[in-house]
């Protein structure tokens, strides 16, 4: 098959960051996507309703003209989240879930959450509300292995949160292993995974082609090829549970290409065009639009997109680099072909 007509889809986890950045990287998204769910790990992070609120007027009007695009906004789970805070949340109706960061796990992480158990009162009101939990699945402990940090958060934490509230949404966030496809697969229809475009396209190998590849660093870390594989089975498996969320994370160039790199990899210029390339190789481009249109929407309880988009079989050639406010940044596949495109785009 080498076209597909398939709803809009929508984006359940993306990072805009703000100001001049964010009015260069949302036009990659708006053209794309329907909604995104939009990550709050800003400086200082948003933690409340009413920064979420201002951060969606923000990102509104920054919007190219015309543009239908919907910020689903969230919350940036602190020790000190008061329980209030949910509820102010759940009234607003544009905050749609809560996110919770290991503290230090990650980009503009250093306000995450210490230790869960400060949150059982705010997780018992998001259970009560049917507030989705977001999670960096990861633990933070220096003596724990990079690449084994995010089965051990499973083990650690994950099954115990899911196990102690037995009501609560939980999307486990770019799941990169095996052991999370399985975890989300096992666990009831209450907890769901995204799964990002680069550990659906590459393997860690991608980090050292011919030397150290930086824009190819993201965290969680690339893994091995067999859990790559077994993403790839559970993206196209048609299980309902796994769904789209790019996680595209812009940073400027200089910022990755550094003593000390930034995690994150741009992927909004080509957000749904990599996962047809994944969907396509595996013989399962039928089960894309319910991927990426479908099954993030039924698990929100928002109403699917009625919209249409066509995907074709055509290679384009992506930039080295794209604008980033004062910088630039490199985007996924920087100087190298996509090949899938949205017609009339
Ligand atoms: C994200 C970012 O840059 O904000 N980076 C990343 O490597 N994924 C943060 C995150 O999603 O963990
Ligand atoms: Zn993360
Ligand atoms: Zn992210």
């Amino acid at each position: 098959m080498n076209q597909i007509t398939i709803s809009r889809p929508d984006d359940w986890h993306l990072h805009l960051r703000d100001g001049a950045a964010m009015r260069d990287v949302l036009p990659h998204t708006a053209a794309r996507f329907a909604r995104a769910i939009v990550m709050p790990n800003l400086r200082p992070p948003v933690t409340t309703t009413a920064l979420a609120l201002a951060y969606r007027e923000r990102i509104l009007a920054a919007l190219p003209a015309g543009s239908r695009f919907e910020p689903l906004m969230t919350l940036y789970l602190t020790d000190n989240t008061p329980p209030a805070e949910i509820a102010r949340a759940r009234e607003s109706r544009v905050v749609h879930a809560v996110k919770y960061y290991p503290a230090g796990a990650t980009t503009n992480s250093d306000s995450g959450v210490t230790d869960l158990a400060k949150c059982r009162a705010v997780l018992e009101v998001m259970e009560k509300h049917g507030m989705p939990l977001l999670l960096h699945g990861e633990v933070t402990d220096a003596d724990i292995d990079i690449f084994d940090r995010e089965r051990v958060f499973i083990e650690r934490t994950l099954a115990p949160l899911v196990e102690r509230f037995q009501g609560l949404k939980v999307v486990m966030e770019h799941i990169t292993t095996r052991e999370a496809a399985e975890f989300v697969t096992a666990a009831p229809p209450r907890v769901a995974a995204t799964l990002t475009p680069q550990h659906l396209l590459l393997s860690r190998n991608a980090l050292f082609t011919g030397g150290v590849r930086p824009h190819n660093y993201c965290l969680p870390i690339l893994k091995r090829e067999v859990h790559r594989a077994a993403l790839v089975a559970a993206a196209t498996s048609g299980n309902p549970k796994f769904f789209l969320g790019t996680d595209s994370a812009p940073h400027a160039r200089h910022t990755k290409e550094n003593d000390c790199g930034c995690a994150g990899m741009f992927s909004a210029h080509a957000g749904i065009e990599l996962y047809a390339e994944v969907f396509a190789a595996a013989g399962a481009i039928d089960r894309l639009e319910g991927f990426a249109s479908h099954h993030g929407a039924d698990f929100y309880a928002l109403p699917r997109n009625t919209e249409k988009i066509t995907l074709v079989r055509e290679s384009w050639a992506v930039p080295p680099s794209v604008p980033f406010g004062a910088d630039t940044l490199v985007p996924m596949r920087a100087g190298d072909f996509v090949h899938w495109r949205i017609a009339g785009a």
